[in-house]
């Protein structure tokens, strides 16, 4: 740790960055061996060039030493090029996990990101000697490293999945595990996946957002299961009143995952609930009992609702089409199609009651829409059949005139 701390002092007070030994050296290193990774123009474009840090600052090293390798480099006590995934932890640690070094910079970034980590999957497995786990540099990149919220940046919300994937995704990386290989291809195609890639919503979940980004699970969060909850808090909510919570927990199904699982979330509809084969409760509860009540009670109650909303639909949009005023009637169906939506909610109280005794006011609209749309179309009926009384008259009344005038010339 000291050498690092007497190293960043040391680069602190010099302020070398572009001017350094090591940059225009390895400039034309870069343009003379084909093969190499252009390191410096990478290095120049990301965060550390911008903020006048130089190579020394991560690799040792004299940075004052224009032309002598030795001195630069291979002599110097401090030099460090093989920087181990263990040593970049002390390495990037040695700024990142100090706020004195780090508000020299910067008032606001966090200095937590060392510490997070190694509570962390990856932390854990490293320091057990797996060298296959990720550390800073697989998720961040090594000389190019970029602001988090620079879009090119593999930790920017749109890449992370694919940063993920490059090591998630590789069955042979992956060999020494029993972990599955296919979270990216499962989470590609899931509503947040979609809601992400197609939507372009940054609202929805990416890996690190329900993995967290350094630690095991984001801060507060006890365990990546309670992460839905974050963000679907009504559902939350409810489910949290059940017993269901407990007893899907306790036989180890976790919690909303139990019923829509994880990275492969589909869109959900009304027949998860319908009871037959391949339907959501079924599957688990096929023996019956009061799991079978329950789900034909809620199928019932949010198809039921849903036909009643249609029938009143067509008829109000009926009236309206034949020029009627439906105003209030248009309120009254947004009101059910608003109870419908939160009665699809409302079922993750898995209690019967509430969920009926806030659908009927669902019911009670869809009824007083029905009742409106009726009234409105009887009258137009009248209103027609008035119409063709009147103008029989009229037409009577003009034949009548007409031949009383023929009569009186
Ligand atoms: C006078 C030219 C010169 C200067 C100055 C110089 N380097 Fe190098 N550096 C080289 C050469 C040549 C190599 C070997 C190239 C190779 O094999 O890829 C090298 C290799 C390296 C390596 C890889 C070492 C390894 O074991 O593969 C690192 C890291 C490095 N330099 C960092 C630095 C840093 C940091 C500085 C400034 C303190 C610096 N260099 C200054 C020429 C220079
Ligand atoms: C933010 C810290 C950091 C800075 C700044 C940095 N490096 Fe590195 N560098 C690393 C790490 C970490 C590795 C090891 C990466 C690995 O093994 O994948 C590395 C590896 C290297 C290597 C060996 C590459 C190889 O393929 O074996 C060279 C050469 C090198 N750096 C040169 C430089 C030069 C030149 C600069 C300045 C333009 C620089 N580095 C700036 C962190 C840094
Ligand atoms: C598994 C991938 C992963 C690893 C490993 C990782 N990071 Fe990050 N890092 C992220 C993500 C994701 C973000 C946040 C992006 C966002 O908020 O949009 C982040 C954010 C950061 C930030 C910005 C401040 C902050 O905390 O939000 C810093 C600095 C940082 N990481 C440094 C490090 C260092 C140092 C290490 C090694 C100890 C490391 N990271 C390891 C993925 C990773
Ligand atoms: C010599 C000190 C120093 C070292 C060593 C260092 N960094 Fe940084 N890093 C900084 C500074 C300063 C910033 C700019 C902070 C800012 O302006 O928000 C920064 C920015 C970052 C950011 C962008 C943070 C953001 O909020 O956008 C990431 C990611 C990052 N560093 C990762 C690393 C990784 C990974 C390593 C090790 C390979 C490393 N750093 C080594 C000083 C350092
Ligand atoms: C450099 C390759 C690499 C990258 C990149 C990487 N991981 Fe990993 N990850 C691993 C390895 C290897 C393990 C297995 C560690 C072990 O042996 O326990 C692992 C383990 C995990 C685990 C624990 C699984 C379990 O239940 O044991 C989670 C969760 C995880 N990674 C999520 C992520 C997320 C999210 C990202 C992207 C932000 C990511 N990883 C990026 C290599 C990687
Ligand atoms: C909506 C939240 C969410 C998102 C997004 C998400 N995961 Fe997961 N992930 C979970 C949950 C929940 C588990 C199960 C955790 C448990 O049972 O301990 C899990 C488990 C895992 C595991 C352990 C092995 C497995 O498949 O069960 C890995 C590895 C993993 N996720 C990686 C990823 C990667 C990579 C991404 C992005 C492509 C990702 N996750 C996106 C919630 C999420
Ligand atoms: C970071 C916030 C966030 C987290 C965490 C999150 N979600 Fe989502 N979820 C969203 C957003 C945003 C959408 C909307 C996508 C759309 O329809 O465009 C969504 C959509 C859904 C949908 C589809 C809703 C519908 O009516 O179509 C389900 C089901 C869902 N999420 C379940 C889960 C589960 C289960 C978890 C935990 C494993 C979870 N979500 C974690 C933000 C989140
Ligand atoms: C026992 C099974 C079960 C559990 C546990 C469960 N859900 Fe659901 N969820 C369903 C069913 C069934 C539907 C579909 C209702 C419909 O469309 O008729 C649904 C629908 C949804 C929807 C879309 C409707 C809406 O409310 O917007 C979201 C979002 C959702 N669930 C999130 C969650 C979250 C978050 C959790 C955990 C707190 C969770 N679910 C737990 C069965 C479950
Ligand atoms: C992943 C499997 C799984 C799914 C899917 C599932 N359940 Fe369950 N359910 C359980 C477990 C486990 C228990 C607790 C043990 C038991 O009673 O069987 C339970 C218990 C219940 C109970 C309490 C049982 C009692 O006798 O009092 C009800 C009610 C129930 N579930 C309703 C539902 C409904 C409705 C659905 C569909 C929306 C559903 N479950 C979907 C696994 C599941």
């Amino acid at each position: 740790m000291k050498i690092w701390l007497t190293l960043i002092a040391f680069s602190l007070s010099v302020g070398l960055a572009q001017e350094s030994g090591c940059i225009s050296c390895h400039i034309e290193l870069d343009e003379d061996l084909d093969d190499h990774e252009k390191i410096v123009d990478n290095y120049l474009g990301g965060v550390h060039a911008k903020n006048n840090l130089d190579c020394s600052d991560c690799h040792g090293g004299d940075p004052e030493a224009f032309d002598d390798e030795d001195e630069a480099m291979w002599d110097a006590e401090s030099f460090r090029s093989d920087l181990t995934k263990i040593d970049q932890l002390e390495m990037c640690g040695s700024c990142h996990s100090n706020p004195n070094v780090m508000k020299q910079y910067t008032a606001s970034i966090k200095t937590d990101q060392v510490d997070q980590y190694e509570t962390s999957h990856h932390g854990i497995a490293l320091e057990n000697g797996n060298e296959k786990a990720a550390t800073c540099t697989d998720c961040h990149g090594v000389h190019g490293i970029l602001e988090i919220d620079h879009p090119k940046a593999p930790v920017y919300p749109f890449n992370i999945p694919i940063t993920c994937s490059n090591c998630h995704s590789d069955e042979s990386y992956m060999a020494h595990t029993d972990l599955p290989t296919d979270q990216y291809k499962k989470y590609e195609s899931s509503v947040h996946g979609i809601a992400l890639f197609e939507n372009e919503d940054v609202g929805a979940p990416t890996c690190n957002d329900c993995h967290g980004n350094h630690g095991a699970a984001p801060p507060d969060i006890v365990h990546v299961k309670d992460i839905c909850g974050t963000c679907h808090i009504n559902n939350q909510d409810l489910f949290q009143t059940s017993h269901l919570q407990s007893m899907l927990l306790s036989e180890g199904f976790g919690q909303c995952e139990a019923c829509h699982g994880n990275h492969d979330i589909a869109k959900p509809n009304d027949d998860m609930l319908d009871w037959s084969e391949g339907a959501l409760c079924y599957d688990c509860h096929a023996d019956g009992g009061n799991a079978k009540d329950m789900s034909n009670h809620f199928y019932s109650v949010i198809t039921n609702l849903n036909s009643d909303i249609e029938l009143a639909t067509s008829m109000v949009h009926d009236a309206e089409n034949k020029g009627m005023i439906v105003d209030e009637l248009l309120f009254d169906l947004e009101e059910a199609h608003k109870v419908l939506i939160h009665t699809r909610t409302n079922i993750h109280s898995f209690n019967i009651d509430f969920v009926d005794s806030n659908a009927i006011a669902g019911f009670e609209a869809a009824q007083a829409a029905v009742t409106g749309a009726q009234q409105s179309l009887d009258e137009f009926d009248f209103r027609r059949k008035g119409l063709f009384y009147f103008s029989l008259i009229i037409t009577f009344t003009v034949i009548v005139l007409g031949l009383k005038i023929k009569v009186m010339k």
